[in-house]
């Protein structure tokens, strides 16, 4: 008998595996297509700037935007910060608040600290048990001194999914900007920003087997309609909004990620819940001190988020080396 233990990644949140299929995609660019797509004078940069600009059809795709509502950034953190840094920059001087929420990523919550600093008035709503934002605290947080609103369509821990069309409604109607980190939602569920109604959205390649250092952030009706200023300045690429020569394989792969996320997410949610669904009823089948944490809130069909009375989630993981899990 075998006694080595097999590993067993459950740690999708924290990164995918890039696809095979995505790999694919990409090798080309790497060692082929390697042109520059900022220099349209020669066929390499032609080409390479033609998939770019496939990849961000793709990408659009996914999240029901257009295509000049898509720039590329190196990941969710950078489109964080461009998003919230860059609207701020453009902020009026009666518009002082941002109001943003405890189980935010960091890539959130600092920026927000960063505008503290600077003077903006930071608002973090408290959730309730189920990681859930409270309207209720939003309606009380909302007034027409806020600029921006910035929280999470899904959380990276416990799979919690906000209200966020309703989030933007009420946002909207003090005249506030709303940024939502869709970077756990996308590729795993729907994401519409005309039925959220958002202005801005950020999205990872690598949460969604792509690659790892792409990501893009959507900006509602591209940079004339929403005043954001660059956090990265130089040689004017994603017009003008991101500078730095394209990581063009990066690209691709995120495109063609997206693309097999759009064929394949309404299947693979449904098997990926019903394998976690089954994991949760023989857990709590067998371990009485166990908890499951948001386990009635509408969440990613994809995560689960594991409570063990007594217990320290570090030394747990520590006996069981072959489990790859995050702990929060
Ligand atoms: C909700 C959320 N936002 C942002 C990030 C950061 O994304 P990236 O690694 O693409 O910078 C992550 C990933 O850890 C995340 O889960």
């Amino acid at each position: 008998m075998n006694s080595v233990k097999q590993p067993i990644y459950l740690d999708y949140n924290a990164t995918t595996p890039c696809d095979p299929r995505v790999v694919q995609a990409m090798l080309p660019y790497f060692t082929e297509i390697y042109g520059n797509p900022a220099n349209g004078l020669h066929v390499l940069g032609r080409k390479a700037a033609l998939a770019v600009e496939t990849a961000r059809e793709q990408v659009a795709n996914l999240i029901k935007a257009r295509s000049n509502e898509i720039f590329f950034t190196s990941g969710a953190t950078e489109s964080n910060h461009l998003a919230i840094l860059g609207t701020a920059e453009f902020a009026p001087a009666s518009r002082r608040k941002v109001i943003t929420c405890a189980i935010e990523h960091k890539a959130v919550l600092e920026p927000c600290k960063r505008l503290a600093e600077r003077g903006f008035e930071v608002v973090i709503l408290p959730v309730d048990e189920n990681g859930m934002v409270r309207l209720s605290d939003l309606e009380k947080a909302l007034d027409n001194n806020t600029f921006l609103v910035s929280i999470q369509s899904a959380n990276n821990e416990i799979g919690t999914l906000q209200p966020i069309s309703n989030i933007t409604s009420m946002a909207h109607h003090y005249g506030a900007l709303v940024h939502t980190d869709a970077a756990q939602a996308a590729g795993k569920i729907p994401v519409d920003v005309n039925e959220w109604e958002v202005d801005l959205l950020s999205i990872s390649a690598h949460k969604m087997y792509g690659p790892k250092g792409i990501g893009a952030l959507y900006v509602r009706g591209g940079r004339r309609k929403i005043p954001i200023r660059p956090i990265l300045e130089g040689g004017g690429q994603e017009n003008g909004l991101r500078a730095g020569t394209l990581n063009v394989p990066g690209i691709v792969g995120f495109g063609a990620a997206c693309e097999i996320a759009i064929a394949e997410m309404p299947t693979e949610a449904i098997r990926i819940q019903s394998l976690r669904d089954e994991l949760e009823k023989n857990l709590l089948e067998n371990i009485s001190n166990l908890r499951i944490n948001a386990r009635y809130a509408p969440r990613l069909p994809n995560t689960i988020s594991l409570t063990f009375e007594g217990e320290e989630a570090d030394a747990l993981l520590a006996r069981l080396p072959q489990l790859m899990m995050s702990t929060g």
